[in-house]
């Protein structure tokens, strides 16, 4: 394994990660009826969670000696005011994440850079927190 594929991957990840910071904002600006009173504030805080993964991603990527992307993963962001379609997106958004993060980890692990480890770790369980909340309020 050589560091530019681990590069590579987090550069997806952090694609994913600025994908979900347009995601969560645009929901926050959108969402509507009384479930707007909080969910508008949780998708703010959504998006303050990316901005600091996608942090921890890119200076993974500078130690890397590797070149940070800046543009987001393509997949499209379906626009609706409809909070249970923005928490089906959100759900699908968030098990990619781990998903992604899921994969990384056996990379980092492998090049034994055990600090890198652990900041990325905290990433995945974020995004394993998110997917459980998620799968919570999307129950009736
Ligand atoms: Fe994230």
């Amino acid at each position: 394994m050589t560091n530019n594929e681990l590069i590579t991957a987090l550069n997806n990840a952090l694609a994913w990660e600025l994908r979900a910071i347009a995601m969560y904002a645009h929901y926050a600006a959108y969402v509507s009826g009384i479930h707007r009173l909080h969910l508008a504030t949780h998708f703010n805080t959504e998006v303050t969670e990316s901005v600091t993964h996608a942090a921890t991603v890119r200076s993974a990527i500078v130690k890397l000696d590797g070149e940070a992307i800046t543009e987001r993963d393509p997949t499209p962001i379906v626009h609706t005011s409809n909070y249970q379609e923005m928490l089906q997106e959100a759900y699908a958004t968030e098990s990619k994440a781990a998903a992604t993060y899921g994969s990384i980890l056996p990379l980092v692990e492998a090049i034994g850079d055990t600090e890198l480890f652990d900041a990325l770790e905290v990433v995945y369980f974020d995004e394993q927190r998110s997917v459980e909340e998620l799968r919570m309020m999307l129950k009736d």
